[in-house]
C-alpha cells in the first residue's frame, strides 16, 4: 500500500516530549525577576516561538524596555535554566504513544522530519533516545523566518524530496500550525482543539491514534 504522505514532520517540544513545560517554568522565572507576571494562557502565544521573540513578547507584555545586552543575558539566563531542567531526561519522557508512532512509521517506509524552533533540539533528541528515526532535523538557525513562517518546515522537507502535500505536520502551536498551513502541508494538531483550529485534524495525543488509520481517512 502507499501511504497517504510519504513524510511527518514532526514538532519536538509539546508533541513528542512536555518540555513545553520547561520552557514556560524557565520563562516564568525569567519574567517574575522582571516583575512580570505570566500565565498559561499568555503562554500559548510562546509556543514555538524562537527564544529572542519569545522574550521580546514577554517584555512587552510587561511593558518593559531593555537594552540589547540585557535581553542577550536574559535569554541566555533562560535557556542555562531550562537545560538544568531537562538535563535529566531520558525515554521514559517521551510523551504517550511518541515511540508507537515513530515505529510505525518506520514500517509504513514513511520518511521522518524535525521542525522545531528550538535550539536545544538535537540535545533533547538524543537524551530521549530518538535522533535515530530522523531522516532529517531541521536547523532553526539557517532560517529567516520562525514560525508562523513556512520556512522551517520547507527546511525540514527538503532533503527528503517530497512536496509540500506529500508532507503531514504534528504541531502543539498555534504558530505552528500556522507555519505548516503556509507551507502547503497538510496539519495534525496534538492538543486543544479550540487553540488549533487551523489544522486540518486534531488529536489529545500520539497514543489514541495510528498513522494508518489516520492516513486512510485522511481527504
Ligand atoms: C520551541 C518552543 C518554544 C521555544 C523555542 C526556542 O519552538 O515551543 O517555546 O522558545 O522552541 O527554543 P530554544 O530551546 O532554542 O530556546
Ligand atoms: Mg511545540
Amino acid at each position: 500500500m502507499n501511504p497517504r504522505f510519504k513524510a511527518v514532520i514532526f514538532d519536538l517540544d509539546g508533541v513528542l516530549t512536555d518540555t513545553a513545560r520547561f520552557h514556560y517554568v524557565a520563562w516564568k522565572k525569567m519574567a517574575s525577576g522582571l516583575g512580570i507576571s505570566i500565565d498559561e494562557t499568555f503562554n500559548e502565544t510562546l509556543k514555538g516561538i524562537d527564544r529572542m521573540m519569545s522574550l521580546e513578547r514577554i517584555l512587552q507584555h510587561g511593558n518593559v524596555q531593555l537594552p540589547l545586552e540585557d535581553k542577550q543575558r536574559l535569554a541566555h539566563e533562560k535557556n542555562e535554566h531550562y537545560k538544568e531542567l531537562t538535563a535529566a531526561m531520558t525515554r521514559k519522557d517521551l510523551l504517550p504513544g511518541a515511540l508507537d508512532r515513530l515505529d510505525e512509521l518506520k514500517g509504513l517506509g514513511v520518511k521522518i522530519s524535525l521542525a522545531s524552533a528550538s535550539k536545544n533540539a538535537p540535545a533533547i533528541l538524543e537524551a530521549l533516545g530518538i535522533s535515530g528515526y530522523f531522516d532529517s532535523i531541521a536547523n532553526p538557525a539557517l532560517v529567516a523566518h520562525g514560525k508562523p513562517a513556512p520556512d522551517i518546515f520547507l527546511l525540514a522537507a527538503a532533503p527528503l524530496q517530497v512536496r509540500p502535500e506529500e508532507c503531514l505536520g504534528v504541531e502543539d502551536a498555534e504558530a505552528g500550525v500556522t507555519a505548516i498551513k503556509s507551507a502547503g502541508m497538510q496539519a495534525l494538531g496534538v492538543g486543544d482543539p479550540q487553540v488549533l483550529a487551523a489544522a486540518d485534524r486534531v488529536v489529545p495525543g500520539l497514543d489514541v491514534f495510528t498513522f494508518a488509520d489516520l492516513f486512510a481517512d485522511w481527504p
